[in-house]
């Protein structure tokens, strides 16, 4: 459609019909009886037979027959026709999952999470969906809080980079391209601020920290084009995002030019009166409306208050048309109005999903995403030796993550399966060892049908065949970890802890066999204090996706060597959360050693993370040179080089993440001690070297100042190049600004 029948359209439709478009419902309430589904399924949301009729978008189904069926059949029900929306989180893969966001990020590949997200994006399209709501782009400090698990963790720049990729991998560069969807930036903003990594919590952000820490990834989003924004849970400066009239249109609209639909989180606009910022339903249509809130998703507080509100002269009927607007635009940009089913189709849907090519990648994603935190030497593992898989874990399906929605644990491939195509049987041994959890844990979410009780019998004789079978073996591969569901929305952790059950397996195991290697499924940064005190060595495979139990099986028989690094910091113990590397030096730094009395320290733990973000180990060694800069003053458009020589000093192929960082040393406001502002991925064979050069800009050097926005200040700058955050390789240049 051309934009002036686009505006015709739009002017043609009755106010009833524009609020319509401002819905979103479940998809499974529109394909049932409308009667049935108002007295039945959909009875609390107070919806009315007109609002499902005029309805302009829907979540939660996917399937490219049942989309087209019940895009003709709301089609009918719209005076104009109006194609609906379908939308899906669609967060690291549909059906070929790919490994949790926080493992993507650990690969610092995004060009491979671009990949990632376009085949996603193939397998929704043809599934009949047209939006993903991803990109999550919250930048997370606090291990506690369960959605790290879908972030791609504590730097900005690390988030901006893999963001952006995931919004081109999604959207290519025409929404209307088949087998592309449009992407959603979530959750603006701060979402991962909540206190004490509790969901939902307040988020207090000093300004400087949320334009400098956790706005630059969703703007990284919003330039890569993303079609849609959604908005978060919580409260910014004590308004709540979903209201917050400076954060959407000033922030979100004015500054950072984002001119697409924003959609509510689920329910969001209605959970303003929990936050006491609205009085009732009207008051909270009224305040969203105003801040820009395009579709409330999955309540009827705009489609059962904005027309009388309008009728009562208390909103400006023109923040209606410029949502329904925003609505319609998105529609045309996927080619909905040519084509209402766009990639809907039921025989290349058997073709694509989980076709071998998908598989492969994922495979491939897995691998890259796994961490190596530990490894004196017992990997990789050979075939001659005899191996005991132990752990609950070693056979189980379930390694999606919690946002898998439309992932099939039956599609998956466990550690076992993959074990047995490369291992003679005669030499392997598998046992679960243990339960997953303790009796009677609780967990919230999707349940599987899995078992999750067990007598004290099972799980005796569970241990004793594990610890018969640790006694004859050269090494152990412990799989452990969280439960899928320990991880992820509403699943916030005190104890960030491997499940005690697996633990006690662990100790058993570990007094018969030392020769322990733990494999490790986690959805957040875990207190790892004694398995990397006991263990030989400790692979973090996080939630890894469909390809799971290949991906080990390549990087544990060293088909592939590992190379994946922290995207986030592991904490000591849970007491030195939030922890992450980019901090303020504080006026009263502690270094390892200081016997100073008055330092920002500890009694009884470490400063320092038990693993830094950046830090990973690889199975050959890298030796990276001296830091040379090929000056020594920057002044604006000219560009220091900071160059290193990078060399495989050990015996095999590998791959190592230059890591490149900065910091301001002194500037009008206090500056991070390291921020992360390039890194580059080196593969090389024993013996091979390679120089790795960084350009630094001003541009590079900016951050962002209340009233002046983006600034660099003239003064000395220490530049960084290592393999971990932790790296003092450095030297200084001076920025002098005439
Ligand atoms: C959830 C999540 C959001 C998700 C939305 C739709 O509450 O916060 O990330 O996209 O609802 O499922």
């Amino acid at each position: 459609m051309t934009e002036q029948e686009l505006k015709q359209l739009l002017n043609s439709m009755t106010r009833k019909e524009k609020v319509g478009q401002t819905l979103q419902v479940m998809a499974r309430f529109l394909m049932e009886n409308t009667d049935d589904a108002l007295m039945g399924s959909a009875a609390g949301f107070g919806w009315e037979k007109e609002d499902f009729d005029l309805a302009g978008a829907a979540i939660g189904t996917h399937g490219a027959e049942k989309l087209i069926a019940l895009q003709k059949l709301q089609m009918e029900r719209q005076p104009h026709g109006i194609p609906m929306l379908f939308m899906k989180d669609i967060i690291h893969g549909m059906r070929t999952v790919f490994p949790a966001p926080i493992g993507q990020g650990a690969s610092f590949d995004p060009e491979m999470t671009e990949k990632c997200a376009q085949t996603a994006a193939k397998e929704a399209a043809v599934s009949g969906l047209h939006v993903t709501f991803s990109p999550m782009a919250d930048l997370v400090r606090d291990a506690r809080w369960g959605r790290v698990m879908e972030s791609t963790g504590e730097d900005p720049y690390l988030n901006s980079r893999m963001t952006a990729a995931m919004v081109k991998g999604f959207q290519g560069k025409d929404l209307k391209e088949p087998g592309r969807v449009a992407a959603c930036v979530k959750h603006f903003a701060g979402y991962g601020a909540a206190e004490a990594g509790r969901d939902y919590n307040t988020a207090e952000i000093s300004e400087h920290t949320f334009r400098n820490a956790y706005l630059p990834a969703y703007e990284a989003g919003i330039q890569a084009g993303a079609a849609m924004v959604m908005t978060s849970f919580n409260t910014v400066d004590g308004i709540p995002a979903t209201g917050n009239r400076h954060l959407m249109r000033d922030i979100l609209r004015d500054e950072m030019g984002f001119e697409g639909v924003l959609i509510s989180d689920f329910a969001a606009i209605l959970e303003t009166i929990n936050h006491g910022y609205a009085e009732d339903k009207a008051d909270a249509a009224k305040k969203a409306l105003e801040a820009g809130v395009d579709i409330d998703m999955c309540t009827n507080v705009y489609s059962g208050n904005l027309c009388r509100l309008i009728e009562e002269g208390k909103i400006d009927e023109r923040l209606l048309d410029e949502a329904v607007w925003r609505i319609l635009k998105l529609k045309n940009d996927l080619g909905l109005f040519e084509n209402p089913f766009k990639d809907a189709d039921p025989e290349k849907e058997k073709e694509v999903i989980l076709c071998p090519e998908h598989r492969a990648l994922a495979r491939e994603a897995a691998a890259k995403s796994f961490v190596l935190l530990k490894n004196d030497g017992v990997l990789p593992v050979s075939a001659e030796q005899k191996i005991a898989f132990i752990g609950p874990y070693v056979n189980r399906k379930e390694m999606l993550s919690s946002w898998a929605v439309a992932g099939e644990a039956k599609d998956s491939v466990t550690i076992q399966e993959a074990a047995q195509e490369v291992f003679a049987p005669e030499r392997m041994a598998y046992c679960q060892g243990s339960p997953l959890l303790e009796n009677g844990v609780r967990l919230v979410g999707f349940r599987t049908e899995e078992k999750m009780e067990y007598s004290a019998e099972e799980c005796r004789q569970m241990e004793e065949e594990a610890c018969n079978a640790a006694k004859e073996a050269d090494v152990v591969i412990l799989a452990l970890g969280e439960h899928y569901l320990q991880s992820g929305e509403a699943a916030s952790r005190a104890m960030i802890e491997i499940p005690e059950i697996q633990m006690e397996l662990f100790r058993k195991v570990s007094a018969v066999n030392p020769n322990v290697v733990v494999v490790l499924f986690s959805g957040r940064p875990l207190d790892l204090r004694e398995v990397s005190r006991k263990a030989r060595a400790v692979l973090e495979v996080w939630m890894p996706g469909t390809e799971g139990g290949h991906a080990i099986a390549d990087v544990l028989t060293g088909k592939v060597n590992p190379s994946g690094k922290l995207s986030m910091s592991f904490p000591y113990c849970v007491g030195q959360v939030p922890v992450y590397y980019n901090a303020l030096n504080t006026g009263r730094p502690y270094k390892e050693g200081d016997e100073d009395r008055f330092l920002s320290r500890y009694l009884d733990i470490p400063n320092k993370p038990l693993y830094p973000f950046g830090y990973g180990l690889s199975y050959t060694e890298f030796s990276i040179s001296e830091l040379v800069l090929d000056r020594e003053t920057l002044r604006p458009g000219e560009t220091v080089t900071a160059s290193v020589t990078v060399k495989n000093i050990g015996k095999c192929e590998g791959t190592e993440v230059v890591q490149l960082y900065i910091r301001d040393v002194a500037a009008s406001v206090a500056r991070p001690v390291k921020e992360l502002k390039d890194f580059r991925k080196v593969t090389l064979k024993p013996g091979e070297v390679e120089t790795v050069v960084f350009e630094i800009s001003e541009e590079m050097l900016r951050f962002y100042k209340e009233g002046q926005g983006r600034v660099s200040e003239a003064g000395e700058f220490r530049v960084f190049v290592g393999n971990s955050s932790e790296t003092e390789n450095q030297r200084s240049f001076v920025l002098i600004k005439d």
